[in-house]
């Protein structure tokens, strides 16, 4: 059995940190699962990740759907969560309701969506339903259009406080956890002793009750863009490449397939191919 919501909020009632990831696709994501995280998460990063786009607000929820699924059929074990892509739940709140559900019957536990206070309503509307969600606050990247970009949020008193009437704004409209994006250590570890759900932190310190990162920049496969939050513990685009170069070169030489690597005939009935073509 999987674990679910009531698990991730028991951890931090035991003092247990949680630990995330994000999973977009069957391989990957069986890796992820096997490993023991606790919460798969198909963000919408796959954009950036893996469709190649520039930021996330291209992302449909026909690609969010194709990635849930995939990531719904390798995993086991962890929490799976996926995201709410740009104007999916914005418009109405019946949009809201709607794209959810098409997330769950794609294989997810839960739905994670962009937004404070303003997005209160529609978290209410959603949870109402039956459908679990996770808050996310701080760093918005569907709106960072809004916003000087991807900057630090709540390194002043105004913006930390606001910050803060979110989380517990978000917590009453019924969350199981809220992402924190990139929010100033110190606001990020006061909301996590303010409010009883848990905290996932990306890029906002220690003081959140669990962590979550983009799979590739832990593994060292994303090159476009190295977040300084991000601890890389391999370098795999490095090896991929050796091993590319390496095939390569094996092809060129000849070297590669060898005779483990193909499959022959019968003897006898070689033989008598042979005699029938003539060579
Ligand atoms: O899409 C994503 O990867 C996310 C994390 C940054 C929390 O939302």
């Amino acid at each position: 059995m999987h674990k679910s919501v009531y698990d991730i909020i028991k951890m931090k009632k035991d003092g247990k940190k949680i630990s995330a990831i994000t999973s977009y696709d069957y391989t990957l994501a069986s890796l992820c699962d096997k490993s023991g995280i606790d919460i798969l998460l198909v963000g919408d990063s796959a954009g950036m990740v893996m469709l190649g786009y520039e930021n996330t607000i291209p992302v449909t929820m026909d690609q969010m759907c194709m990635f849930t699924e995939a990531v719904s059929r390798a995993r086991k074990n962890s929490l799976l969560v996926a995201d709410l892509p740009f104007m999916s739940y914005q418009a109405s709140i019946e949009d809201a309701i709607k794209n959810s559900g098409r997330l769950i019957q794609a294989g997810a536990d839960a739905v994670k969506l962009e937004g404070g206070i303003s997005m209160s309503e529609t978290i209410s509307a959603i949870v109402d339903v039956g459908i679990p969600v996770m808050g996310h606050i701080g760093l918005q990247p569907q709106t960072t259009m809004l916003s000087e970009g991807y900057k630090v949020q709540g390194r002043t008193k105004d913006t930390a406080i606001k910050l803060i009437e979110d989380a517990k704004e978000l917590e009453e409209a019924g969350v199981f956890s809220i992402a924190l994006e990139m929010i100033s250590h110190e606001v990020a570890q006061i909301i996590s002793e303010t409010i009883s759900v848990p905290t996932i932190g990306i890029g906002s310190g220690v003081g959140c009750n669990g962590q979550v990162l983009v799979v590739q920049d832990l593994l060292g496969m994303f090159e476009k863009i190295k977040p300084r939050f991000a601890k890389r513990y391999l370098n795999l685009s490095e090896d991929i490449v050796k091993a590319l170069e390496n095939y390569k070169n094996d092809v060129e030489s000849g070297t590669f397939p060898a005779q483990e690597n193909w499959f022959s005939m019968d003897d006898n009935e070689f033989k008598k191919l042979r005699e029938q073509i003539g060579s």
